[in-house]
């Protein structure tokens, strides 16, 4: 999966490059800063003594002394003064800046913090934004693993009128779930009554001839008329759309490698998230997604929050996948992709 938000204490990444909020001395500070510095040893402080400094916006690389990690590239967030001191684009550089030196070191693998969130007091979701919306312009160029690394719950706001949005989606089909399955028991009973009234052998309607039960065609006829596998859909789609295979697995949040595997493989079997990060990518309208995880041998279920969030944003016609996996993140929910 290209790009993951991930909860977790970034000095314990193990990924080729971890970013660090630090500031324009480079001598260490509290925060995030502080934590990388405590975990690295003093190694990291007279690395970053000799760097002499880093501007807002600008990011330096240094080695990780005991960190799990290959390097540690310190960025300088901007302090946030209201929004109209240029900081969206203090902070936009400081995520493009140390991508840039991430994928100049040869490092598959980054993960960033939050960077300006904490005590340079930018506020959280739009510097989630601006995190968001530049790694995922970078990974339209570049192959690299990228994790935004959460650390604490509060650090991590959705939107709250979508997140309140959201939630009553899931409790309208938490409660739908709960009805249906009501109404399902009370249809069961009636057909069972009706069943046992109704005479053995009811004609079928000619217009709807009887399906051939397995037991009368051959075995080799029956398996010569099996559908279309999940792989066989998913390359027709991308075909009909005319959409290559790299925007498709790009704005599924799917690695390549991965996409090339299913590619070659007709009869692979994804995982649920892979399905839907496809039908997101395809924007499918849900009976189409309905039968492309049909296909893969799944089904939306109303009584599962992941899935009663991805139909939330399909249904609204919402197709964007870093703003789905923002959303299920904040719902403690896996991410789509893979
Ligand atoms: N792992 C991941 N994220 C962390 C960790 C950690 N161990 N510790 C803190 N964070 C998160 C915070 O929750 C926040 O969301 O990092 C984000 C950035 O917060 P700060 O570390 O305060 O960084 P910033 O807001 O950019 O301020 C930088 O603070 O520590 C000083 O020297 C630093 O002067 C600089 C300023």
């Amino acid at each position: 999966m290209p790009f993951e938000i991930v909860r977790n204490d970034i000095t314990k990444m193990k990924v080729d490059a971890i970013v660090n909020a630090a500031n324009r001395s480079l001598l260490g500070g509290g925060g995030v800063d502080g934590a990388i510095h405590r975990a690295a040893g003093p190694e990291l402080l007279a690395e970053c003594r000799a760097l002499g400094g880093c501007d807002t916006g600008d990011a330096r690389i240094t080695g990780a002394g005991r960190l799990p990690c290959r390097y540690v590239i310190h960025t300088v967030g901007p302090v946030w003064r209201g929004g109209a001191s240029g900081e969206p684009a203090a902070l936009a550089s400081c995520y493009r800046t140390s991508l840039r030196l991430a994928a100049e070191h040869r490092c598959e693998s980054v993960a960033f913090p939050l960077i300006s969130a904490g005590a340079y007091g930018y506020p959280r979701d739009q510097a989630l934004q601006v995190a968001v919306d530049t790694i995922r312009a970078f990974l339209q160029e570049q192959e690299l693993t990228v994790y935004l690394v959460i650390f604490d719950r509060d650090s991590f706001q959705l939107g709250s009128a979508l997140y309140r949005d959201i939630a009553a989606f899931i409790d309208d089909a938490y409660a739908q779930a709960h009805s249906d399955s009501s109404a399902e028991q009370r249809r069961r009973q009636l057909s069972e009554s009706a069943w046992q009234r109704a005479p053995l052998a009811a004609p079928r309607p000619a217009a709807m001839p009887a399906p051939q039960p397995f037991s009368d065609r051959s075995l080799l006829d029956a398996i010569g008329q099996i559908d279309e596998s999940f792989s066989q859909m998913l390359l027709r789609k991308i075909d009909e759309l005319g959409m290559t295979d790299a925007a498709c697995y790009k704005r599924a949040n799917i690695s390549r490698k991965l996409f090339s595997k299913i590619r070659s493989d007709v009869h692979y079997k994804p995982s649920k998230p892979t399905v839907l990060a496809f039908a997101i990518a395809l924007r499918l309208p849900l009976p189409e997604t309905r039968d492309m995880l049909q296909k893969a041998g799944f089904a939306l279920s109303r009584s599962n929050k992941f899935d009663i969030i991805v139909e939330y944003f399909i249904a609204h016609g919402r197709y964007d996948i870093f703003e789905i996996n923002e959303a299920l993140f904040a719902f403690d929910q896996p991410l789509l992709g893979g």
